[in-house]
């Protein structure tokens, strides 16, 4: 692959092998000498239009520690806010000759748009409602370690699915290695269409969640409901926040993950994802830096070679 844009175009053993790369990453972090020269000489240019704590930061120590240039624009000091377009910004940063870009924007689409218009590798940090593959990567390669496999698991995704990206990327990845994907929430946020996808969809919770291996819960993503039905926190949490009751449904050994930001009390009791015997959700973000630091290298080892083909 030129890119990573999403799941949807990657094979199973693309992504098998991202995996087994950022294993060895994982081990290399977890040492004293983190440093490696994979990317030694590039220009890392990370560009976030919204916010972010786990993916830019990450983003930024995996290109450190792979030895590139890297650079965090400042979107709220740059002339986008004079009214420059996000396409005449991906130009001017493209005339710097940047290497490796890595974006975050809230339209679903805009990694894939700004692709076609730079002659660098683009990473999608997460566009709107569409994709966030770096983090399904970082989910499956916790799950991978955790359970020792990465098929034939069930997996429920809860909550506020309609308005995921993280939801998206997940639901393709799963079933491209063959796992059972359960999609749990009200119907407000359990679009029916994605039952079409092969999902099972559940409205109730504790039924959902019988037998599960894997509980995955989602923040309620206000600002990308356009004025649409919020539902209160408090009846929410009531129905559909992972509380001790519910999680007894799932499989005895099942893990719980959260792709963060959490909200604790709404969609999750603090407790358990505190639990280290059951929540990864510390593991999730430091695979990030392992998946981040393995998908740069492997489009890095592309462009280098079509820069020499085409020399
Ligand atoms: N999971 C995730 O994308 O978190 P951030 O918004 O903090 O990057």
């Amino acid at each position: 692959q030129n890119h990573l844009l999403g799941i949807e175009p990657l094979a199973p053993d693309e992504i098998t092998a991202i995996l087994d790369l950022a294993d060895d990453y994982v081990t290399l972090n977890r040492s004293e000498a983190k440093d490696a020269d994979a990317l030694k000489g590039l220009t890392q240019v990370n560009m976030f239009f919204e916010n972010s704590t786990r993916t830019q930061s990450s983003f930024e120590i995996a290109g450190k520690r792979l030895g590139a240039h890297v650079m965090n624009m400042a979107m709220e000091a740059s002339s986008i806010k004079k009214g420059e377009t996000l396409i005449d910004t991906a130009l001017t940063i493209n005339a710097m000759h940047p290497d490796l870009l890595v974006v975050r924007h809230p339209h679903s689409g805009a990694a894939d748009l700004l692709s076609q218009k730079v002659n660098c590798a683009v990473l999608n940090a997460g566009d709107g409602r569409h994709e966030h593959p770096t983090q399904a990567l970082l989910d499956a390669l916790t799950i991978r370690r955790r359970k020792g496999r990465l098929h034939r698991l069930t997996v429920a995704i809860c909550g506020d699915i309609a308005h995921s990206r993280v939801a998206r990327s997940n639901m393709m990845l799963l079933h491209k290695m063959e796992n059972r994907v359960r999609l749990i929430g009200p119907p407000t946020l359990v679009p029916s269409a994605f039952g079409e996808l092969g999902c099972e969809v559940y409205e109730d919770m504790q039924e959902g969640l019988q037998g599960a291996d894997v509980v995955m819960m989602l923040r309620l993503q206000k600002e990308r409901m356009d004025g649409g039905f919020i539902p209160s926190e408090r009846e929410y949490y009531h129905r559909y926040g992972l509380d001790e009751a519910k999680l007894a449904c799932a499989a005895e050994d099942a893990i719980v993950m959260h792709p963060g930001p959490m909200n604790r009390g709404v969609e999750i009791d603090g407790t358990i994802a505190d639990d280290i015997n059951r929540s990864v959700i510390q593991d999730q973000v430091e695979m990030g830096v392992a998946v981040r630091m393995a998908a740069m290298e492997l489009l890095a080892r592309n462009l280098k070679a079509r820069r020499t083909e085409a020399a």
